[in-house]
């Protein structure tokens, strides 16, 4: 138990996966795990967040889940309203289609497309001022925990975003810490070292904001059902932001019945 008042969430990163009949299986037993063994949402609040094209029609077949599951796009655009931007999905349009919620700063956007700073920061700005709640994910590569620059790297990315938050938009926020090494490596982080990290993570939030104790801190890099427990029991470690295993309902659920129970 950890005594934290925040509810966790667990969101399912699926990247670039799966091909529609391997997600309608997917959906489909996730809801019959949550049929047969529902999870309160005042307990742990569960979401997906599937590639661009399949954002409606996984929110439509979710519909019907005994309990609510949330869909969050992977990613949006850095411009903002509609245009000739070919290709482009832009916070306004995820809000049309009544998706509320947005992964960014993922570390495959950092170092796979070009997301930098300035990118990041204008998609957080639009996400904000469209009225989203986005998951901001940060993290340091191997490279930089080898040189011991892992806790100001993470920190440089806090106040980048802080940067472009208004102090009422902070309560549409949650970061994910996401060490780069430990991302579909099968290596997590020791819940010591995510803790570590995400006690600084905290720290730095409540500097730039009274909201800061009430943030969620997700963690990602390599959560599995098996070590889900362990995560879930430190005290800043609000939910998991899960790649490989949310590909499976089985790991994916038994994740987010780990921190359901811990955290009341
Ligand atoms: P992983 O991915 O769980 O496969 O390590 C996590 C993520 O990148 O969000």
């Amino acid at each position: 138990m950890s005594g934290s008042t925040i509810t966790p969430w667990v969101v399912g990163n699926w990247k670039m996966n799966p091909m529609q009949s391997d997600s309608q299986q997917l959906i489909q037993s996730l809801k019959q795990y949550l049929q047969a063994g529902p999870i309160d949402v005042a307990q742990c609040r569960i979401a997906v967040a599937p590639t661009a094209i399949a954002l409606l029609s996984v929110q439509q077949q979710l519909q019907d889940a005994a309990v609510e599951v949330l869909t969050v796009a992977q990613d949006l655009s850095r411009v903002a309203g509609t245009g000739a931007y070919t290709g482009e999905v832009s916070a306004e349009l995820l809000k049309d289609s009544a998706i509320h919620y947005v992964l960014i700063g993922h570390s495959e956007r950092r170092e796979l497309f070009g997301d930098d700073v300035s990118q990041i920061t204008a998609k957080v700005t639009h996400a904000l001022n469209a009225g989203l709640q986005i998951i901001y994910c940060v993290g340091e590569s191997l490279e930089q925990r080898e040189q011991g620059l892992a806790e100001q790297v993470v920190l440089q990315q806090i106040c980048d975003l802080s940067s472009v938050v208004k102090a009422e938009q902070w309560q549409n926020i949650k970061i994910a810490y996401e060490p780069i090494w430990a991302i579909g490596t099968g290596k997590t982080a020791s819940p010591e070292d995510a803790q570590a990290m995400h006690e600084k993570i905290r720290a730095g939030l409540k500097q730039l904001t009274g909201y800061g104790q009430d943030i969620a801190i997700l963690y990602g890099g390599s959560v599995k059902a098996d070590n889900a427990e362990a995560l879930a029991a430190c005290p800043d470690i609000n939910g998991a932001l899960v790649g490989g295993a949310s590909l499976q309902a089985e790991s994916f659920y038994k994740i987010a019945q780990a921190f359901a129970q811990t955290k009341h």
